[in-house]
């Protein structure tokens, strides 16, 4: 129930929340221990009891962040992320490197934690197959008198939208995306093609009326919300395309099998 509740907290801030408990705990019993008894940091048994230390912080970080709701693998990186740390002081790495790896990570990842979205790609035959629907709206709809639409909510660093752009030049292809690193990718590979463009704006801020076919690859998390959004704003006839994810409570029209080696699903509802 407890985990229930902490789930709208968001994922970093109960990983966090899960070391910096850990932290407290462990500190507070190394001052109780040090009133207690005294200590003489010259002492061997003194000196290895700081290993102890460690491991025990890394026990109690794992222990909380069960009660957080973390999953499995979280709790071993929980486990494994007090133990690295201490390592690396012993290699006195210098501090600006943790900053840049912190803001790679944030550049990248940044959506993992508020949105629950990380960055994973569409393979190049679920492209093929995404194409393919395109041709068959072409062939099965009327876009008399003005180009068809292709939004990627999400669209990462752009490779759906250049092999898109790329190969189906009658229609415009249209990117969002927030997470600073991607979008910078995206952008620049949307660059040589006139009929491309990503945007720096969240999926949830994207008026989703212009568009003739949706497609979104994100996770199960927004799926409920982003459905809502998508019967509410897109036109009649309009195909909205989610690739693996759907919610478990809403019916789909139909979904295509791709050919790979994932055996990708891509579910589909026709507004
Ligand atoms: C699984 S990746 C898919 C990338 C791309 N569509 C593809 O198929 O190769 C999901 C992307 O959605 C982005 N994302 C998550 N929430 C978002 C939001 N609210 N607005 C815009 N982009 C978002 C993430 O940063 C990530 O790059």
């Amino acid at each position: 129930m407890l985990e229930g509740r902490l789930d709208r907290f968001g994922l970093l801030p109960r990983v966090l929340a899960g070391q910096v408990a850990a932290l407290i705990s462990v500190g507070a019993l190394a001052v109780s221990w040090k009133l207690q008894y005294g200590v003489d940091p010259a002492d061997p048994v003194v000196r290895s009891f700081s290993a102890h230390w460690i491991y025990l912080d890394a026990v109690i970080a794992v222990a909380f962040s069960g009660g957080f709701g973390l999953r499995r693998w979280w709790l071993a990186v929980q486990c494994a992320l007090p133990i690295a740390a201490w390592q690396a002081l012993r290699f006195d790495l210098p501090p600006w490197i943790f900053l840049i790896a912190f803001v790679i990570l944030f550049a990248v990842y940044s959506n993992a934690s508020a949105e629950r979205v990380p960055l994973y790609l569409t393979n190049r035959t679920t492209w093929a197959a995404l194409g393919e629907v395109l041709v068959g709206e072409m062939e099965g709809r009327d876009f008399t008198g003005r180009r068809p639409v292709f939004f990627d909510l999400g669209s990462g660093v752009g490779g759906t939208l250049a092999y898109l752009a790329g190969s189906r030049p009658e229609w415009d292809v249209v990117g969002v995306e927030t997470a600073p690193g991607p979008y910078v990718v995206g952008w620049l590979r949307a660059l040589p093609h006139a009929n491309a463009q990503v945007r720096f704006v969240s999926l949830w801020d994207t008026d989703l009326s212009g568009a003739d076919v949706v497609y979104a690859f994100l996770s199960p998390a927004p799926m409920d919300r982003l459905l809502e959004k998508a019967r509410r704003e897109m036109r009649p006839g309009a195909l909205f395309v989610s690739n693996s994810f759907w919610s478990p409570d809403a019916p789909w029209d139909g979904e295509i099998e791709v050919d790979d080696a994932r055996k990708t699903r891509l579910f589909f509802i026709r507004l």
